[in-house]
């Protein structure tokens, strides 16, 4: 187990690169820090490895403080983006240098740098030198060689991102199927936030070096905590609608321009105290419920786009301020032919909110009823 409390990083000029952060990473767990560019998941990482000496607070592995241990005191492996394999030694003395550092003996090192490279599917390599290999293949022994000391803790800061869209997915179910086999604690750092979900049990978003959510993929996509969640996980991205909380005799309704719709007992129990509140519907996609004809509580959308993707087809229009995007459900009664038809002739169609959506304060972005 891994525990951070109070993390702070300050840099020369008042950079602030990390606020407050805590975070626990549960034993065999697998983590990714996750947010846009500058936000401080290298930070993190690095002081994790201990690279960087934190301005204030505190690091465990376990029960020890490694706060100020030097890296090669922590038994960590690192993965890098630039996979800084050596050039001039070959692919099995690369695996096997660690080994070699801590004094082990050349057969015993070799034996154990062969294991790990079969592991990792590149045991025919291990005689050629790291310029002979591709992105993927280097990425592989980069892998092998952080792995091979069994660290207590792997870490890895986008070892993806120099790879293309396939191999990216050929890796990365091969990292967590390692990473599940070996049950090795591990920390990866990602703007992918596809990658993040399809690897990590748990993931940490951060912006401008504060934790916005620490959550399992599932929480954070249909739970986000607030907007700046909302609007990062997901593809295609969350839609929000702007709206106002209205508290009737006969319920609570959410009030946009053009269109009111009565929250369902759960949400408008949340809601109660927040009459006339400013706030951001948030709805995916593929949670409208959409029909041809206008109908009480519908939110009209006039089209201005109808795209076939194949496995379905997708609609979007303007609602006020916002775009809204549509993915049509299984079994609607209107073709694509017919959508496009009705685009071509200006119409509309007709949103329900019958299914999941959230509801953010506008002002402070928060989750009001997640
Ligand atoms: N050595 C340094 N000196 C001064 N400022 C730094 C240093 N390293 C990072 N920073 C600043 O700290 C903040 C966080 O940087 P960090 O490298 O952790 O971001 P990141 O989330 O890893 O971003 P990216 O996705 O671009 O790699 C940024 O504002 C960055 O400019
Ligand atoms: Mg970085």
């Amino acid at each position: 187990m891994i525990r951070i409390e109070a993390l702070r990083k300050e840099f020369d000029k008042g950079v602030v690169a990390l606020d407050s952060i805590d975070l626990t990473f549960e034993e065999g767990s697998f983590v990714a820090l996750l947010g846009p560019s500058g936000c401080g998941k290298t930070t993190t990482l690095n002081c994790i490895a201990g690279l960087l000496e934190p301005t204030s607070g505190s690091i465990y592995f376990d029960e020890q403080e490694v706060t100020n241990l030097p890296p090669k005191d922590r038994n960590i492996g690192m993965v890098f983006q630039s996979y800084a394999l050596y050039p001039h030694m070959k692919v099995i003395d690369n695996i096997a240098f660690s080994l070699k550092q801590k004094g082990m003996p050349k057969a015993e090192r070799h034996e154990k740098a062969r294991k790990m490279a079969q592991k990792l599917q590149i045991e025919h390599l291990l005689e050629r030198m790291p310029g002979e290999l591709s992105g993927g293949q280097q990425q592989r022994v980069s892998m092998a060689r952080a792995l091979v000391k069994e660290p207590k803790v792997l870490l890895l800061d986008e070892p993806m991102s120099n790879l293309d869209a396939r191999l990216k997915i050929e890796i990365r179910d091969e990292i967590r199927r390692i990473q599940q086999d070996l049950g090795v604690t591990s920390i990866i750092v990602t703007h992918d936030q596809e990658e993040a979900m399809a690897m990590a049990d748990k993931i940490a978003i951060l912006d401008n070096g504060h934790i916005q959510q620490f959550d399992t993929p599932e929480m954070l996509y249909h739970h986000p905590a607030n907007l700046f969640v909302a609007h990062f996980m997901g593809n295609p991205p969350m839609n929000f609608i702007d709206a106002s909380v209205s508290i009737r005799e006969d319920g609570t309704w959410l009030q946009g321009e053009t269109f009111a719709v009565r929250a369902p007992a759960a949400i408008a129990e949340k809601l109660a105290q927040m009459d006339g509140k400013a706030v951001v519907i948030g709805v995916r996609s593929h949670q409208l419920d959409v029909s041809l004809a206008p109908a009480p509580e519908t939110l009209e959308l006039k089209l201005s786009i109808v795209e076939n993707l194949g496995k379905e087809v997708m609609v979007s229009g303007e609602l006020g301020e916002s775009r809204i995007r549509v993915t049509m459900p299984d079994g609607f009664a209107g073709s694509y032919e017919e959508l496009t038809t009705l685009r071509r002739q200006g119409g509309s169609v007709y949103l329900g909110l019958q299914k999941e959506f959230n509801v953010f304060d506008k002002e402070s972005g928060v989750n009001l009823i997640g």
